[in-house]
């Protein structure tokens, strides 16, 4: 680590105790206290979590002129905005702050979310990448959440970081999220060296469902994480699923109901047919065998050509000899 980048985690680390200072302790902090109160958030799980306030102002600046902070590391920390006479001007303004940290706990990066949604302003705004701080690197909770990976021996990844501090008030401390990002490589590189069992726990809404499709399509290329699905009803969100139904249901969900990769595929799949037709019932068919396909285990494959045979009444033999004919077509 050079001294520039333990300068820099210098300056997040003071970033950020400002902001959870402001956040608890200031007048300008309090609408934005109110509404993580509202939100269900304690003051415990805000220190915790290092959430703070940016107010509308240029706080940033002036606490580390006031230290006399080098010009140059303060342009480079991606905590300001140069304007073109090479002014600094603090970045996130008026927004909720999320510390985002490195796999030691320190403070790499911010998320900084607006107050009110009526904004016409992006919902959140991410620090810039650094020499500290790569967005597709992170998995946010990751320091906190690894001894919990590795006794649960799995980890659930989550959207959101809502989510993931929802998940842990919860008592499910093995929560991760990415940025707002598909999962990378280099994001499943670092998990698999803690864990070989992924959960994915997205969205419930069309985003949240579509972005799972994609997820287990790229995991399941280039990864040796065993996946599988779990799904927040009603189009809930986690975090709205445990304000609206309590811990202990979230906990149910959480550790009873996994699907396999296939099982949200296919579910996923039949949104689009209507199967009240016989057209339809041959075209999900069709695209299900395709998916079956795809699966290595044949006790696996079993199961799923004995489910679509009884759901559609037709005989496993026959779903057989066409999944045959699918894997000549695609071999
Ligand atoms: P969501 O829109 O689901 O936000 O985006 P959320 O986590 O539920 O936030 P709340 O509950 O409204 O406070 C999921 C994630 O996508 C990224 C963020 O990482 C967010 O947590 N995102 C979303 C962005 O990076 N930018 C955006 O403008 C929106
Ligand atoms: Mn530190
Ligand atoms: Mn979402
Ligand atoms: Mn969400
Ligand atoms: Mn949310």
């Amino acid at each position: 680590e050079s001294s520039e980048q333990s300068q820099l985690i210098g300056l997040y680390d003071q970033a950020a105790e400002l902001y959870t200072h402001v956040l608890l302790n200031t007048e300008m902090g309090q609408e934005a206290l109110t509404y993580l109160h509202g939100r269900g958030l304690t003051d415990d799980i805000i220190t915790k979590f290092q959430l703070g306030f940016a107010p509308g102002d240029q706080l940033l600046k002036e606490f580390f002129a006031e230290k006399k902070i080098d010009y140059q590391l303060l342009r480079q920390s991606g905590l300001f905005i140069e304007d073109q006479e090479g002014q600094l001007r603090d970045r996130f303004r008026g927004r909720v702050m999320y510390a985002i940290k490195n796999p030691q706990g320190h403070v790499i990066a911010f998320s900084g979310r607006i107050l009110n949604k009526a904004d016409s302003q992006a919902k959140y705004i991410n620090s810039p990448e650094t020499r500290i701080f790569s967005k597709s690197n992170v998995l946010y909770n990751f320091d906190v959440a690894r001894s919990a990976i590795r006794h649960e021996k799995r980890a659930i990844l989550f959207e959101g970081f809502m989510d993931v501090i929802a998940a842990y008030q919860s008592g499910v401390t093995n929560g991760i999220a990415s940025m707002g990002t598909s999962f990378t490589n280099e994001q499943i590189y670092l998990l698999q060296r803690t864990t070989s069992q992924l959960d994915i726990c997205y969205d419930g809404d069309d985003p949240g469902q579509a972005a799972i499709n994609r997820a287990l399509d790229a995991f399941g290329a280039n990864s040796q994480l065993k996946l599988s699905v779990i799904e927040i009803p009603d189009k809930l969100d986690p975090d709205e699923y445990v304000r609206q139904h309590g811990a202990k249901q979230f906990n149910e969900i959480v550790h009873s109901a996994r699907l396999t990769p296939t099982a949200f595929k296919l579910t996923y799949l039949k949104r689009n047919y209507n199967l009240n037709n016989e057209a339809d019932q041959l075209a999900y068919i069709e695209q299900a065998l395709k998916e079956v396909a795809t699966i290595d285990s044949s006790v696996e494959q079993d199961l799923y050509l004995n489910q679509l045979a009884k759901e559609f009444g037709v005989q496993p033999q026959d779903l057989s000899k066409q999944l045959r004919q699918v894997r000549s077509q695609t071999s």
